[in-house]
Order: C-alpha cells, then structure tokens, then sequence
C-alpha cells in the first residue's frame, strides 16, 4: 500500500494499526496540549509538534525523503504532503497548533500530490533505490521527457545540513533550478572537509560516493587517512576528523568505546554491590 514505505511501522487499517485512542502525550512544562484527530485516530500532543511527528506517534507512517530526526527540517522535498483544513501541508514543517484538528494522509488529493511529486523526483533519481521502490507503490514511472542528464541528487539539502550539524559545513547547495547542485567552495572539493561521511550516509539516494581501502577513504575526490584505533586497530576515524573534536578522545572506535564503557559500568556495579571492593578483582 502507498504511504508506509520508510518503515516498518504498521498504518491505519493493519492488523498491527495503532489503537483508535491513544494516550496523551505527556505534557512538557509550560506548553499546551492540542487534541485532534489522524486519520481518524484521536492524538493529544504538546503544542508544536509537527503533523509527521504526531502522525508517527500515532502509527501512520507519511513517506519522507529530506526528513531527518537529528536534523533541523527543511520542507524541500515535499513528499510528506498531508491535508489538514481541507489544504495540502508539508507535515514534516506543520506546526499542530489549533485545537480539535482533523488531518488525513492517504485522502485523494494527498496521493495525487505525492504522485506529481514522486514524478518529479524519480527524473532526478530513477535509480535511487527508495526512490524507485516509492516509485512503483504510488505508479509512477519516469518520464523521459523531463529527465534531463538524471545526476541522482533530488537537491534535498539533507547532505549539506548534516555537514553542518557536524561541524565542518564544508558543503552547501549552490546555483539555481537544474544547474543547482551540492559542492564545496567556487564549485571545488571541499577544503574543509574532514572525511566523516556524515554527507554520504545522511544522504536519501546515495549520491554521494565514497571509498575505503588500504587505511584510507576517499571522498570529495580528497583522500584521507585513517587512524588506528588505539585500542583495537581498526581504522574508522580520519586523522582531520579526530584533529576536528578536540584530539584523541574520539579516536577510540564506537565498538571498543562501548565495550570500555561497559566496563567502568561494570566496575561501579561491583563496587556498589555488597562486599563490593573485593568483587572489583574479578571485573
Ligand atoms: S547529494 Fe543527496 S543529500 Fe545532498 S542534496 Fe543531493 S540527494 Fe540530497
Ligand atoms: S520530508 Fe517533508 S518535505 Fe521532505
């Protein structure tokens, strides 16, 4: 069924579909509760929260593409069109603020939108595996008309704000209409790139490529080193990205940090436990 690709969580009408009433959301300090419906399922939620996020709590599932939970939202991909007062919103950038709102995601004029926007999409994608999987739930076929040299980017910009959540903001999308395009300074590498990937494994449709071999990883068409963990050896961080965070606390790899966490966590059960101090020896 169009609509619930991204996930596995079940929609409306599933056998596993959410109850038709739901707990409220618990309330944050100092912010209102609004109450309303999601295709007719009754949601209370804290004054604010966006229609694709309430849509989740309620188990509906609206397809996105430039939506990232760790990144701020940017609306530009307009695949999550929702209606809500009789009008098409964008719910990953719509506010809940009324009361007793009524907002549906699978009503005809939303699956005409996500339509006309997945055929927008897929020129500039075809290839992109969620893309042509969406593709073909919704019928939508590329349409060699429009596809003009398709370069598998959809300009969703979910790239460029990951780079700068983390820091570097070493990319940005530049130029207008179809010559807009995500590169690095005056259309160059990016110098201030630090090789975390953050680009690439943010990105909705693989665009950006990269390569690992031999203790290096290439990328942006630079190539950086990758240092050894010095717990274990293996090779995840670049030498830029861990100059980037301060030094060498980050150059432990995320398997070894956990595994060193776990035994400090260990270590201060044993000794909280009774007889602790003795207990510790055996950690
Ligand atoms: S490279 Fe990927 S993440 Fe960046 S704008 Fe293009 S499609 Fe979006
Ligand atoms: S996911 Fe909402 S506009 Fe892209």
């Amino acid at each position: 069924m169009p609509g619930r690709p991204d996930t596995a969580l079940p929609g409306p009408g599933s056998p596993a579909a959410a109850p038709a009433v739901l707990p409220p959301r618990p309330p944050r300090p100092g912010i209102p509760m609004v109450e309303g419906t999601i295709d007719g399922i009754r949601v209370s939620v804290p004054r604010g929260t966006t229609l694709l996020e309430a849509a989740r709590l309620c188990g509906i599932e609206i397809p996105t593409l430039c939506h990232h939970e760790g990144l701020p939202a940017e609306g530009s991909c307009r695949l999550c069109v929702a209606e809500i007062r009789g009008q098409l919103a964008v719910s990953c950038m719509f506010p809940l603020r009324d009361r007793d709102f009524r907002a549906e995601t699978g009503s005809p004029a939303v699956m005409d939108a996500r339509r006309y926007v997945l055929s927008l999409l897929v020129n500039r994608a075809p290839k992109a595996p969620r893309i042509a999987r969406l593709a073909e739930e919704y019928g939508v076929a590329p349409d060699p008309r429009f596809m003009k040299d398709p370069d598998g980017c959809i300009r969703c910009g979910r790239c460029v704000r990951a780079c700068r959540a983390n820091g570097p903001e070493a990319i940005a999308l530049a130029g207008r209409g179809f010559a807009r395009t995500v590169t690095g300074p005056f259309r160059k590498p990016p110098e201030d790139c630090i090789g975390c990937l953050a680009c690439a494994l943010s990105c909705p449709t693989g665009k950006i490529a990269f390569s690992e071999k031999a203790g290096t990883r290439k990328i942006w068409e630079r190539e950086f080193e990758l240092a050894p963990c010095p717990e274990c050896g293996a090779r995840v961080f670049t030498r830029e990205q861990i100059g980037f965070y301060g030094g060498q606390a980050s150059a432990v790899c995320p398997s070894c940090r956990r595994r060193l966490m776990a035994t400090e966590l260990r270590k201060a059960a044993a000794y909280e436990a009774p007889g602790g101090p003795l207990l510790l020896k055996s950690v």
